[in-house]
């Protein structure tokens, strides 16, 4: 809730808060395109948008981002270090049918993570460095696809 007073958040809270931010809006990604569902095709958890969302791979998957954008925050003065790890990480993309377009939605996980946990401190300057960050970190994953 914007407005709450400041407080320190512990990485456990934010990461929660973030697992619940990409299961509310992939709730929704899922209902405007459901072919997107199948490729989270985790054993035979994935049937329907709420097996797929409260399926542990899915929940792990957020976790695999999470420490990609930790990885980022970490690197922010040497982002070019991750520059092939990121390449990378494309191309497994690419393998399993991920669309670029769809890593917009992450990004969207994400801001939403941030307003909720920061209250007051989310500011628009705050929110332009994050999707700064972000968009350089899609960029890396996208040159995965050009080769
Ligand atoms: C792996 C889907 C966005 C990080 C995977 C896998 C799938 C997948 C199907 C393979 C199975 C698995 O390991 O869980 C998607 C979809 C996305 C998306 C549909 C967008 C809507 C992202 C983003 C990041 C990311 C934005 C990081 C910033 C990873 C990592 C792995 C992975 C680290 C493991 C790769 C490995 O095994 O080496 N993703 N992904 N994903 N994803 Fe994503």
């Amino acid at each position: 809730q914007l407005g709450e007073p400041r407080q320190e958040q512990s990485s456990p809270r934010c990461h929660h808060v973030f697992q619940n931010s990409v299961v509310f809006v992939c709730g929704r990604l899922f209902e405007l395109d459901p072919a997107l569902l199948s490729l989270f095709h985790y054993s035979t958890n994935c049937g329907s948008t709420q097996d797929c969302l409260s399926s542990p791979e899915f929940l792990d998957h957020v976790t695999k981002v999470m420490l990609v954008i930790d990885a980022a925050v970490s690197h922010l003065d040497d982002l070019h270090s991750l520059e092939d790890f990121l390449l990378n990480l494309g191309r497994k993309h690419q393998a399993v049918g991920v669309n670029t377009q769809s890593f917009a939605v992450v990004g969207e996980s994400l801001l939403y993570m941030l307003q909720c946990s920061l209250g007051q401190a989310y500011t628009a300057a705050l929110r332009q460095a994050w999707l700064n960050m972000y968009s350089i970190v899609v960029a890396a994953m996208s040159r995965g696809w050009a080769k």
